[in-house]
Formats: structure tokens, sequence, C-alpha cells
């Protein structure tokens, strides 16, 4: 396992490999983005990273891992969502089929415009990243979150991830519709009291 990540390799060319990625070069990580056409090849960026962002359709994730070396870090963001249907876990799929790899989930209950901000400061608060999986690989991208501004969640081991790809689900549905995803939840504290019952 790394204990400092500077080189970030990422999968994929499109949206979020470009918002994620822009940000964290500006944080001054070195990072190295591939895709199937363009000037660098997914090969050459699986193997560049300390860290690997795979950042392509959860339809593809499984098949674009075989560019990364054995036992990586690897953020997963994929969501597999259809519009009315339900979610699919990309997650348990690429653990299942790399459980070489050391997988963290996060990065993918935000649309990717988000990464694109000047500021992911909202309402006074910077926006938090939940983060899933094995705790020294959650514990190695927390700098990543920092590096962009917001705050690392512990959010479980990959037994959670399956709800973090849920809660994305969810979450996309209220965007969709108009709803503000931060109205619906009860705030930690009314008044200056916490919310949480005593005991807990
Ligand atoms: N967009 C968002 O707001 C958002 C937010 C959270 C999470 N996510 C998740 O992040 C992932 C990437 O989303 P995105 O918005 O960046 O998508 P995107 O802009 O469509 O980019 C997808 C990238 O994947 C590549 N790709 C597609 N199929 C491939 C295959 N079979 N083999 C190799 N490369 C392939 C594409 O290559 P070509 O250019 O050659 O087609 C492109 O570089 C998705 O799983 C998505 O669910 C997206």
């Amino acid at each position: 396992m790394v204990n400092t990540v500077m080189r970030i390799g990422i999968l994929g060319t499109g949206d979020m490999a470009a918002g994620l990625g822009s940000g964290w070069r500006a944080a001054g990580y070195e990072v190295l983005a591939g895709g199937r056409s363009g000037p660098v090849a997914l090969d050459a960026a699986g193997r560049f990273g300390d860290v690997v962002l795979l950042a392509v359709p959860a339809a593809a994730a499984v098949e674009v891992l075989a560019h990364v070396p054995p036992a990586r870090i690897v953020i997963d963001c994929t969501n597999d969502v259809t519009p009315g249907f339900g979610v699919g876990h990309p997650y348990a799929e690429i653990v299942a089929a790399r459980p070489d790899l050391a997988v963290v989930k996060g990065f993918n209950l935000c649309h990717e415009s988000v990464w694109r901000l000047p500021s992911r400061v909202f309402g006074g608060r910077a926006l938090a990243v939940p983060l899933c999986g094995p705790p020294d690989a959650v514990e190695a991208v927390r700098p990543l979150v920092t590096a962009l501004g917001c705050t690392p969640v512990d959010a479980g081991g990959p037994e959670r991830a399956a709800l973090l790809e849920a809660t994305a689900a969810f979450a996309i549905g209220l965007w969709f519709a108009g709803v503000d995803a931060q109205a619906v939840l009860q705030p930690l504290h009314v008044d200056g009291a916490t919310t949480v019952p005593a005991g807990r």
C-alpha cells in the first residue's frame, strides 16, 4: 500500500476525468489520463498511478481494469443508474473480478460540473465526499478529497459501497426532479443542539 499518493492515473478521458484531473493537477499531483482513443493509452494511465481513477461507464469498468497492474488502489466513481428503473452495483462486480485491487468507492454522488467549479464550499461549508473501501486505501485517498477543497468522510468498508451507489441513484433522481437533496435529511444541529439521539 502506498503511503503518499503523488501520481494519479485516470482511465477515461471524459467529463469526470477532466474535472477531477484538472483539480488534482492544480493541487500539485501528477496526473495522466488515458483512453481508448487519444494520445495516451489506457495501459499507460493504468500503470502510471499510485492511485487509479476509474472514469468510464459502469458497463466497461471490469474490461478497462485489465489495464491496471496488480495490487493498486483504484477509485471507483462509476454509477450504473437507469432513470426510473433502479441501480446496478459496479463496485461489487469490480471487486469480484479484481480481488487483488484495493477499491475505494467515491466521487460518485455529485455531477461532474461540481469538479469544474472554482470552489466547492456551498453555504459556507465544504462539500463532503464519502469514501467506502478497505481502510488503508480510504486513508490513501483522503488527501485527494482534501486537495479539491472538500472534506473526506469515512463511510465504511467495502460492504458499504452498495449504499453509496444506491444513494447516488436516489440523489440523481431528486436532482433531475428539481428537489434539493440537502433539504430532505435532518440537520445534525438545530438551534445549537445536536439532533442525534442520546446514547448514539
Ligand atoms: N458525469 C457525471 O456527472 C458523473 C458523476 C458521477 C459519476 N459519474 C460516473 O463516472 C463515470 C464516467 O462518467 P463521465 O461523465 O466522465 O463519462 P463520459 O464523459 O462519457 O466519458 C467516458 C469515458 O469512458 C470511455 N469509454 C467508454 N466506453 C469505453 C470502453 N468500452 N472502453 C474504454 N473506454 C471507454 C470514453 O471513451 P470515448 O471518449 O472513446 O468514448 C470516455 O473517455 C461513469 O461511470 C459515470 O456513471 C459520472
